[in-house]
């Protein structure tokens, strides 16, 4: 038997309604804080994730799915979404749009080829923004605080966000030295990416998920120490807007994030439920100035982040937060002989082109069969079609859930449903 690959997962119909409850209130969320949506395909030049997400990152070195085409191009599925936005930013020059900033939304598959765990998937959905053309401390605080709205609109408590400043490029390159002359002597005692880390990017040492407990992590030099007075300046009006807004945020100076374009503002969110498993983090996203131009773009900077809605179902399930079943159908139609069955057919036609949900028994099953079917399927109405019917017109239009029945005719059916 041919198996699903691993690291991946059907979504089947009895649980794809939470998905579609979630996308309708992300793209309400989207729609609230005037981001518009943009699609970008599924695979982008290899080229754009090497560039755009650095060479030094877990993605690009051990997780992207590289295919060369057979036109003898090297392709990636998409690992994430930012790379591909601002490629699309730059290729269509956004940057004369008259509306700006450009801020967009995408939801859509991603791709990386990592160890399989609980909220770890080789294929997940990611929802994201992106706000490009503005570099304003307040655009970042409606970044954060539209994330925290989407959890806090599912009902989540549970959570929490922490926020860092990786500062710019200058105060970058001052603490990158800084971490060299701190880990260096002792390096060999950390594992084997943190000995390429130290000289390809020192920073991601500190989130290290196998040298966390290490001494010289807990000791390491701050961030905020190397952080030149503009950068400094700019994550002080940051926390003073978040905290004039009530969102509660806790600073981390370790926080480094896993992939190299981020500069100013960097943030996750995690989840504190109990149950939620060994990955806690719900979202990540920051401020990437240098991005665009990395790209041979404008000189224009960008804010965003993303969340899979694999983890937020994770810690929707964490926290026994329920997603609403939708409703039912509004009429199931039960047959008693093939010549019912073949006028219900017709009619459900009808019906639905009316905007009537409806179905009937395919299986020609018994009656007590179809009640059982029009159950389950949440009928709201049931009637029960056999020669009599056909014969006088008159059927008994059965409200299920309180069993009260009427008689009414057949072709007022469709202005009675309609009504109701
Ligand atoms: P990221 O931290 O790599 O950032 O991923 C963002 C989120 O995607 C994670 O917090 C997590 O919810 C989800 N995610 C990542 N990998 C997996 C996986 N294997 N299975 C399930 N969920 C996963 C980015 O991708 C950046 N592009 C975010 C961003 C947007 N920064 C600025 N704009």
């Amino acid at each position: 038997m041919i198996q699903i690959p691993r690291g991946t997962q059907d979504i089947l119909p009895k649980d794809s309604y939470k998905w579609q409850f979630i996308e309708e209130r992300l793209n309400e969320i989207a729609k609230n804080y005037n981001y518009k949506e943009i699609r970008t395909p599924a695979f982008e030049s290899t080229e754009l994730f090497v560039r755009g997400v650095g060479g030094s990152t877990d993605i690009v070195n051990k997780e992207m799915y590289t295919f060369q085409d057979k036109g003898d191009r090297s392709l990636t599925l998409k690992p994430e979404g930012t790379a591909p936005v601002v490629r699309s930013y730059i290729e269509n020059k956004m940057q004369h749009d008259v509306v700006q900033p450009t801020k967009v939304y995408y939801m859509a598959p991603m791709f990386r080829y990592e160890r399989k765990q609980k909220g770890r998937y080789r294929q997940f959905v990611q929802f994201g923004i992106e706000a490009i053309g503005v570099e304003d401390p307040l655009i970042d605080v409606e970044v954060i605080s539209m994330l925290m709205h989407i959890y806090k609109s599912f009902g989540l408590k549970d959570l929490k966000l922490y926020i860092n400043s990786i500062g710019d490029q200058h105060s970058r390159a001052a603490y990158n030295e800084a971490l060299v002359n701190h880990f260096k002597p002792s390096i060999d005692e950390f594992c084997s990416d943190c000995q390429t880390r130290i000289d390809t990017n020192p920073m991601r040492i500190l989130d290290c998920k196998k040298d966390r407990d290490h001494e010289l992590i807990k000791t390491a030099p701050r961030m905020y120490d190397y952080l030149n007075e503009e950068s400094k300046q700019y994550f002080e009006e940051v926390k003073a807007n978040l905290d004039a807004i009530g969102i509660g945020y806790e600073v981390d100076y370790n926080l480094v994030r896993g992939l190299d374009y981020y500069t100013h503002t960097a943030f996750e969110v995690m989840s504190d439920a109990e149950g939620f498993g060994a990955i806690t983090t719900l979202c990540g996203g920051g401020r990437y100035n240098g991005l665009l131009e990395m790209l041979d773009g404008p000189h224009e900077t960008g804010i965003g982040f993303a969340l899979s809605i694999e983890r937020l179902l994770l810690a929707l399930e964490a926290e026994n937060i329920e997603i609403p079943e939708p409703e039912g159908i509004d009429l199931y139609i039960c047959t008693l002989d093939a010549q019912a069955t073949e006028k219900a057919s017709h009619l459900i036609h009808t019906l639905r082109t009316k905007g009537i949900s409806c179905d009937i028994d395919y299986k020609r099953r018994k009656l007590k069969a179809q009640m059982k079917d029009a159950d389950r399927k949440g009928a709201a109405y049931t009637i029960v079609l056999g020669e009599e019917e056909l014969s006088t017109g008159n059927v008994e239009l059965k409200h299920m859930e309180t069993g009260e029945s009427k008689t009414v005719q057949l072709d007022e059916l469709e202005t009675l449903l309609e009504e109701k």
